[in-house]
């Protein structure tokens, strides 16, 4: 394999870059030719390609985003599309492929497989870390990381003032981010999808613990949890606290990755590398098990779903005061 093409379609995650620039250098060293393929399928319909020359992996490590840029392509299922993709990869003589991103970016992978054939390797990255099959994903540590910086930074005004916020962490369909954040910032309250919220309950905690004191308190909620309004409008009639809300949003899905996110990213990408070399007849994911790193089905990975650790959610619940 001489030629191998590289895309991120998918949400950036911080350490993206990172990935990006181990492939570069990986492949440089053994005089393979990597193209970089423009904003996500998208740029592959459109045969938009970059010889990467010039890309320093020294740069590319600290840096988030991604420098293929990224675009959304609901089309990329269909099979006139498809086939238009993998007519520009013929004609560039792209041999093998890497994909970085979540769930969307490796459904259009498979699609893209099933039509062609074209050996390919996903490397999980999205701040949401709700990819089957790895413990982890590339960007999840900086996202969580930035959301705890901005929560110590908001329980100061709370303390000052009194009140009850409730924080907003990314994670559209799932609670990863929030658990993580919650638990590790302290905060009162978690409110994930995948468990049913005890409002009730939290409201008469907080109530409790402001008539022995405690004023101020931080719930956690995930972007997925359904009429965040209603329920700060509930915990505020409950308490007769002020409630206030903040959405942190996408500020958790930029900014330096951390140490982990570089060298989760880094083990990732230059796995992938060598799996690629081997030319898989089955599009592989690279992934986290117990601390290992692993290749799994990319299919496997695609049909199943991440249980998020419901031991973890108890053992924030014993962790709180208001339980
Ligand atoms: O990167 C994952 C994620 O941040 C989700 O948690 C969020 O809902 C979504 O992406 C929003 O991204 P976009 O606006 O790019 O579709």
């Amino acid at each position: 394999m001489k030629k191998l093409g590289i895309i991120t379609p998918g949400g950036d995650a911080p350490g993206i870059n990172s990935a990006i620039g181990t492939v570069i250098r990986l492949s440089r060293n053994e005089k393979k030719n990597i193209i970089g393929i423009n904003d996500g399928y998208k740029g592959l319909v459109d045969a938009d390609f970059c010889e990467m020359k010039g890309v320093s992996f020294n740069w590319l490590m600290g840096v988030s985003g991604t420098i293929l840029h990224s675009e959304r392509m609901d089309s990329f299922k269909e099979e006139k599309v498809l086939k238009k993709a993998i007519k520009n990869l013929e004609e560039k003589g792209i041999e093998g492929l890497i994909v970085i991103g979540g769930d969307g970016s490796f459904r259009g992978a498979l699609d893209l497989h099933k039509l062609s054939g074209i050996p390919l390797v996903a490397i999980p990255a999205t701040i949401d870390n709700d990819i089957y099959g790895t413990e982890e994903t590339i960007g999840f540590d900086t996202a969580c990381n930035t959301a705890l910086e901005a929560i110590n930074r908001i329980k100061d005004t709370a303390v000052s003032f009194e009140r009850i916020f409730v924080v907003e962490v990314m994670g559209r369909a799932r609670g990863f981010i929030a658990l993580e954040v919650g638990i590790a910032s302290g905060a009162e309250a978690i409110l994930i999808p995948e468990v049913d919220s005890p409002l009730k309950e939290i409201a008469g905690g907080l109530a409790k613990a402001r008539a022995k004191g405690k004023m101020n308190a931080i719930i956690v909620v995930a972007e997925g949890v359904k009429n965040k309004r209603e329920i700060a409008k509930f915990l505020e009639d409950k308490t007769k606290a002020t409630v206030r809300e903040s959405i942190l949003g996408y500020i958790q899905r930029g900014g330096s990755p951390t140490r982990r996110s570089r060298m989760l990213a880094v083990e990732f990408a230059s796995y992938a590398y060598e799996i690629l070399k081997t030319s898989p007849t089955r599009p592989k994911m690279i992934g986290l098990q117990k601390g290992e790193i692993v290749t799994i089905d990319l299919k496997q990975s695609v049909e199943g779903y991440k249980e998020i650790d419901l031991d973890r959610y108890k053992l924030h619940r014993s962790l709180s005061n208001i339980y």
